[in-house]
C-alpha cells in the first residue's frame, strides 16, 4: 500500500480514537460544572482542528517493529503521545506568543477572545494564558491516563509510562534551553542540535518509536535502534520546520511565518548566516531579531540574506544528511519487514514536507 494511503487510514483511527476518549473527558466535566465543560470542549476542538498525527503514527510503528498483533489496542494507546503534544503546543505558543496554530487562534489567544467577550478587556491576556496553562496541563494528565489504561501486559505499561516521563522530561530540558537562547548573546550550532534533539527529536519520533515497541516487549537493543533512527530523524524534522518557519506559507503550515525571528530565536539558518554576512547585515539581523514589530520586507529582506549566504542550503543538506543517517540505521536493523519499509519511506516524506 501507497504511504500516504497507510498515514490517511491511521490517521483516521486515531482520529476516532481521540474523539472517543475525550468525548468521555467531556461529559466527566460536565459533572463539574458548565466552564469547566467548555474548556475540555475546546480543548477537544483544538486537538481534533488538524495535525499531522505523525507521533502516533511513529507510536503504531514502534509496535509493529516488533509485533505484528492486533492494531486496535496500540492505537488506542497511541492517542498518548497526541494528547502530549496537544499539552506541548498549547504551552509552547505562550511561550513563543504565537496567535495562530493549525491555521486557528492559539489556545491562550482564543481564551484572550472569549473573556472579551464574555468579561470584558481587563488582564485579558493574563486570562487567557491562564486558562491556556491549565488546560496544557489537562491534556498532559489525560495523556497519562490513556497510557495507563492501555491494554497490554502491566510490566509493559508500566515501563512505557516510565519512558512517556522521560519523554516530557526532555522536552522540558530542551524548552529550557530553547528559551534561554533567546536571551544569550551567542550559542554554538552543537548546542541548538541539543535543543533539537531535547525538544524536538524525544517527542516526535524517538520517543514514539520507543513507546510503541515497549508495549511490544522490545528489548533495549531495540530501543537503541529507535534512536539511532528517531534522533538524526527527529533533528531534521525540526530544521525543516524551521525552514518552514521563514520560507514556508502561513495558508500551507498553519502557523505564522517570520515568528522565530520575530521571537529573537536563533535557528540554525541565523546562525550560519549571521557566520557570513556583511557586518552590515549582520548588525540588520541583529537588529530584527526579537523586535515584535517586524514587517513583511523586513523579514523577506532576512530571506534574502540566508538565502545569499548560502544558509538556505546548508540547512537543507543538513536535513538530507541526517535523514540518510535515520535511514541507514532503519536498513541495519532486524525489525519487521513491513514496519522497516513504511519507516524508511516515511523518512524522506519528513525530509521533503511542506506543512
Ligand atoms: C510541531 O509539530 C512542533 C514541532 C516539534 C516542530 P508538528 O509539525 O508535528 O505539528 P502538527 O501536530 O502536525 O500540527
Ligand atoms: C516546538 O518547538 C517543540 C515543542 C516542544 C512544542 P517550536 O516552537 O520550534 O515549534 P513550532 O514552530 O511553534 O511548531
Ligand atoms: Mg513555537
Ligand atoms: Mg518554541
Amino acid at each position: 500500500m501507497d504511504i500516504k494511503t497507510i498515514i490517511y487510514d491511521y490517521r483516521e483511527k486515531i482520529n476516532r480514537q481521540l474523539e472517543s476518549f475525550l468525548a468521555n473527558k467531556i461529559e466527566e466535566a460536565a459533572g463539574i460544572s458548565p466552564d469547566v465543560r467548555d474548556v475540555v470542549v475546546n480543548a477537544t476542538e483544538y486537538t481534533l482542528r488538524g495535525g499531522k498525527r505523525l507521533r502516533p503514527i511513529f507510536f503504531i510503528y514502534g509496535y509493529k517493529c516488533i509485533s505484528d498483533g492486533d492494531d486496535n489496542a496500540i492505537i488506542n494507546a497511541s492517542i498518548s503521545i497526541e494528547l502530549m503534544q496537544s499539552y506541548l503546543l498549547i504551552h509552547d505558543d505562550i511561550m513563543d506568543e504565537d496567535e495562530l496554530r493549525r491555521g486557528k487562534p492559539t489556545f491562550h489567544v482564543l481564551y484572550k477572545d472569549i473573556c472579551e467577550r464574555e468579561f470584558g478587556d481587563a488582564k485579558s491576556v493574563r486570562f487567557g494564558e491562564n486558562m491556556a496553562i491549565l488546560t496544557g496541563d489537562l491534556l498532559e494528565a489525560y495523556g497519562e491516563e490513556a497510557l495507563a489504561n492501555s491494554d497490554f501486559d502491566a510490566r509493559y505499561v508500566r515501563r512505557a509510562l516510565c519512558k512517556y516521563l522521560e519523554i516530557v522530561r526532555k522536552v522540558g530540558y530542551g524548552q529550557i534551553m530553547d528559551i534561554m537562547s533567546e536571551r544569550k548573546g551567542s550559542i554554538t550550532a552543537d548546542e541548538v542540535l541539543t535543543i533539537h534533539r531535547l525538544k524536538t527529536a524525544s517527542y516526535t519520533i524517538e520517543g514514539p518509536l520507543q513507546l510503541g515497541a515497549i508495549l511490544a516487549g522490545a528489548g533495549e537493543r531495540d530501543l537503541q535502534v529507535m534512536s539511532a533512527y528517531g534522533i538524526p530523524l527527529g533533528i531534521a524534522f525540526q530544521i525543516q520546520d524551521d525552514i518552514l518557519g521563514l520560507f514556508g506559507r502561513e495558508a500551507k503550515i498553519g502557523k505564522p511565518v517570520g515568528s522565530d525571528i520575530r521571537e529573537g530565536k536563533k535557528t540554525l539558518l541565523i546562525l550560519h548566516a549571521l557566520e557570513r554576512c556583511t557586518d552590515d547585515e549582520r548588525r540588520f539581523i541583529l537588529r530584527t531579531m526579537g523586535n515584535e514589530h517586524i514587517t513583511a520586507d523586513e523579514i523577506e529582506a532576512v530571506r534574502e540574506i540566508v538565502r545569499r549566504t548560502g544558509s538556505f542550503d546548508y540547512s537543507k543538506q543538513l536535513v538530507r544528511s541526517n535523514t540518510e543517517r535515520a535511514i541507514e540505521a532503519m536498513e541495519n536493523s532486524d525489525f519487521r519487514a513491513d514496519a522497516k519499509e513504511f519507516l524508511i519511506k516515511i523518512a524522506d516524506f519528513i525530509g521533503e514536507r511542506e506543512y
